[in-house]
């Protein structure tokens, strides 16, 4: 029932009409405690016989769009790339695409991890049917967007994951595509390149070009997109707007449940106190949006009182980014460590973090601001913190532990 076809003159560039795709569910997908505890939905959902990854998903993306999708994690995003890109065969519906379509959605596809990334880069060119001189021309401009002039003789296999994304974009813009479908893996690389990244991305869609890109940073979404979607258990759940479709995500992920929250936001003339300012600081007290692993990383909230508010009260929270998961709370002024503030006054709370810690990745920091029994505000936007660094590993957090088992045989007992 499926149906893929290429136009070359619509002005639409990608056409998706009622897409579906389901994936077979098997039992022993997940087996350790850990997996159990980390993702209980996927393993209760191991009664059905089928995963429907997308139910059914219609929308156009016009030629010389630059197109956020998001959405949380396992909503299907990758997933709808890969049948854009035709890795992923359809169950339902049809795919239409007017132009060359250049992907970037798995780290190593394509690469011969033996081969050094010279070889790999030349080799992608014969591939692509380039004369010697050519190919030769285009592994200057790849390595040189890549800044990986030192590692040109290193195998592939010894790459870091940073490195191989540089590579890997860099091969990507060379491609001559019309449509660049970009997953979220270019959140592996240092936010440097990130940007240069964005920035040739923007300049590819000024020249023409057209561009799906997937990311969890919503200020890149409300930034570079002329319109997003965002995807919610496999439907489009909103579609437009960047700065209306990343409200509708940030209300989705950071969904109330703290008990601050409860109380009513006393947000008329005489709310007693609101934040005028919220930001981040490294170790020497420059602004910044991320800090390398194991920096330390300090919260900044500046707060201007209406009223005398005698024991006022924040609270901040750390939400790992994209699960939306809360993994620190830290109460400020619940011990009355803040003064009594009168009318008018300003004060500014610093939180300081030592965030060896935390895995490379991103969160964000949410806030509020009260007394024991009232909401004065809250942060209507939260303030991103990329942690950069290599891999993330298993767990959110890297808490120090120790193990100890009693009972067992008794000591020297060794049969
Ligand atoms: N190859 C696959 N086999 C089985 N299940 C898959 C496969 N790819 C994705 N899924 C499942 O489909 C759902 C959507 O996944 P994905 O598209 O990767 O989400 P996202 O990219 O939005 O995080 C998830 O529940 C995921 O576990
Ligand atoms: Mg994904």
């Amino acid at each position: 029932m499926s149906d893929r076809s290429a136009t070359a003159s619509a002005p639409v560039a990608i056409e998706v009409r009622e897409v579906r795709k389901s994936f077979p569910v098997q039992a022993e997908r997940l087996t350790t405690l850990k997996e159990r505890l980390v993702k209980p939905s996927a393993w209760l959902r191991q009664e059905a016989e089928k995963l429907e990854a997308l139910r059914e998903i219609s929308f156009d993306v016009n030629r010389g769009e630059f197109f956020g999708v998001i959405g949380r994690n396992g909503c299907g995003k990758s997933t709808l790339l890969k049948l854009l890109a035709s890795i992923y065969s359809l169950d339902g519906g049809s795919i239409r695409v007017a132009g060359r379509l250049a992907p970037f959605i798995e780290l190593g596809v394509g690469f011969n991890h033996e081969l050094t990334a010279r070889d790999n880069v030349l080799l992608n060119g014969v591939m692509m049917g380039l004369s010697p001189a050519e190919a030769r021309a285009r592994y200057d401009v790849v390595i040189d967007f890549a800044e990986l002039h030192e590692y040109t003789n290193l195998k592939l296999k010894n790459y870091s994951s940073g490195m191989q994304v540089r590579l890997a974009f860099a091969l990507m813009m060379q491609a001559d595509a019309d449509i660049l479908l970009v997953d979220e893996v270019l959140a592996v690389g240092d936010v440097a390149f990130q940007e240069k990244c964005i920035d040739s991305l923007e300049r590819m869609k000024r020249s023409g070009g057209t561009i799906v890109l997937v990311t969890h940073d919503m200020g890149a979404i409300q930034s570079h997109c002329d319109r997003a979607m965002m995807i919610e258990h496999g439907e489009v759940e909103a579609i437009g707007d960047p700065a209306v479709v990343s409200a509708r995500y940030l209300q989705l992920v950071f969904a109330p449940e703290e008990e601050m929250e409860a109380a009513p936001l006393d947000t008329g003339p005489e709310r007693g106190a609101e934040f005028t300012a919220a930001w981040l600081t490294d170790g020497e007290e420059a602004r910044v949006e991320a800090v390398s692993a194991g920096e330390p990383v300090m919260v900044n909230l500046t707060v201007r009182a209406h009223g005398d508010i005698p024991r006022l009260q924040a609270l901040l929270e750390l939400v790992n980014n994209p699960e939306g998961v809360v993994i620190a709370r830290f109460p400020i002024g619940y011990g009355g460590e803040i003064p009594p503030i009168s009318a008018g006054e300003e004060l500014t709370m610093r939180v300081s973090l030592d965030a060896s810690g935390l895995r490379p990745g991103s969160y964000r920091f949410h806030y509020h601001l009260g007394t024991a029994d009232r909401l004065y505000d809250r942060s209507s936007e939260p303030l991103a913190l990329r942690i950069t660094g290599a891999d993330p590993g298993e767990s959110l957090v890297d808490l120090s532990h120790r193990i100890e088992i009693e009972g067992g045989p008794p000591e020297g007992d060794e049969g």
